[in-house]
């Protein structure tokens, strides 16, 4: 059964939900730019232009899926029509697979409170 972007919304609000409480009683924020250079930074940079094995993501937030300049996308991407936003985000990087079928992306960050960490990291301009 295909799960739909709304589901995936849906589930992933709760996920978030269940991990913070626990993740704020024992007071340990993840630092987003740590948590990015340990997960994503082998295939992307932050600085425009600099496509590594995956497309550089200065200025992910509002960004149009698979327009970044000289990068190399699967057809997959190229079709999604996604709008990168907190929440879309957070859904690839959940489950690449399911929200774009035959990405080339193959891991995203299954752990919530770094996801969370590295979107917020990827949308404050840095
Ligand atoms: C092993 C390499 C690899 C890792 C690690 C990786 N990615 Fe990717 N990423 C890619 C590739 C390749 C693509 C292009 C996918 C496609 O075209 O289907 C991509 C695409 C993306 C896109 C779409 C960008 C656009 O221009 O549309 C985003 C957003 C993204 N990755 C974020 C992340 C984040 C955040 C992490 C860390 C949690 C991460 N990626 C980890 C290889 C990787």
């Amino acid at each position: 059964m295909e799960m739909s972007m709304r589901d995936l919304r849906t589930i992933s609000v709760f996920a978030v939900i269940g991990a913070l409480l626990p993740a704020t009683s024992i007071a340990q924020p993840v630092d987003g730019q740590k948590a990015f250079q340990q997960r994503c930074a082998a295939c992307h940079s932050v600085v425009s232009g600099q496509n590594k094995i995956g497309p550089h993501l200065a200025g992910l937030i509002g960004r149009k899926a698979g327009t970044a300049k000289d990068a190399r996308y699967s057809k997959a991407m190229l079709a999604s029509g996604i709008i990168w936003t907190a929440q879309t985000l957070d859904a690839y990087l959940l489950a690449p697979a399911k929200v774009v079928p035959g990405t080339q992306m193959m891991v995203g960050a299954p752990n919530v409170v770094d996801r969370t960490a590295i979107i917020a990291y990827l949308g404050s301009g840095k």
